[in-house]
């Protein structure tokens, strides 16, 4: 289940790569920057830190968190998937960027003895990991003590109400039929079902409690479609 769950979604993110970006800025009508602005400005990591950006696809939060914590801390961005990673480090490449370093791995596989972070962000990550717990538990244990880690991704609001009827029609009117002209229904249709799958906010704390965190801070953003977890150890 676990394997064929991560093969399931690294294959979706190598097969989506190319169009990732675009789709994102098209689909969102760009306000996803200002969303995952929002979760850095939260996260207010600082010059001389060190944070890494898990499952980073293209890399959009490891450079916000790059000109906050350059030039004497670090960042470092992981991800999976070859691709998309691949297109993080063209970016990279464009911006004249050598600092981020990028790494392809799993995040379940990082060796916890020899990396520690003072910060952590995910963005449209939690959601995607083949268990939501192992991977809160695996952010604690990368941390240092008082280490801070936030995640954006979608909101699983209240079956019914007005906001979980608001993403479902956005979902299955606008997003897969967009995606359709890409040839990547298949694979945004999966995000639906990856939200109905995904823990609502109390649970999230819950969880997040239970790992571990001492401080924990869930909120919802741009009308309870996003939500936004911010966690201390
Ligand atoms: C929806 S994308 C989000 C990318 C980026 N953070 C963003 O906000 O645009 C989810 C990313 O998580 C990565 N991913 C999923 N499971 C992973 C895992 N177990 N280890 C590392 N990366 C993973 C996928 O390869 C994909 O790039």
């Amino acid at each position: 289940m676990k394997h064929k769950k991560i093969n399931e979604v690294k294959t979706i993110f190598n097969r989506i790569s190319c169009s990732y970006d675009f789709l994102n800025s098209l689909l969102s009508l760009g306000l996803h920057k200002y969303w995952k602005n929002q979760l850095v400005n939260l996260l207010n990591p600082i010059n001389g830190e060190n944070w890494a950006d898990l499952c980073c696809g293209t890399g959009d939060l490891s450079f916000l968190i790059f000109k906050k914590v350059w030039p004497n801390g670090s960042v470092t961005g992981i991800d999976s998937a070859k691709e998309i990673l691949n297109i993080a480090k063209e970016r990279s490449k464009l911006f004249g960027n050598k600092f981020i370093c990028w790494e392809m791995q799993d995040i379940f596989e990082i060796d916890e003895n020899l990396k520690i972070y003072d910060g952590i962000c995910m963005s449209y990550g939690l959601r995607n990991l083949f268990n939501v717990e192992e991977g809160l538990k695996k952010v604690f244990n990368l941390l240092s003590d008082r280490g801070r880690a936030g995640f954006l991704d979608f909101n699983h609001s209240k079956c019914n109400s007005l906001a979980d009827i608001f993403q479902k029609i956005y979902l299955r009117f606008v997003v897969v039929p967009v995606s359709k002209i890409f040839n990547l229904s298949k694979e945004y249709s999966y995000i639906e079902k990856s939200i109905k799958n995904f823990p609502d906010g109390n649970k999230l704390m819950l969880i997040a409690r239970g790992v571990g965190f001492k401080k924990v801070e869930y909120r919802t953003i741009f009308f309870n479609q996003m939500g936004i977890l911010i966690l201390q150890k």
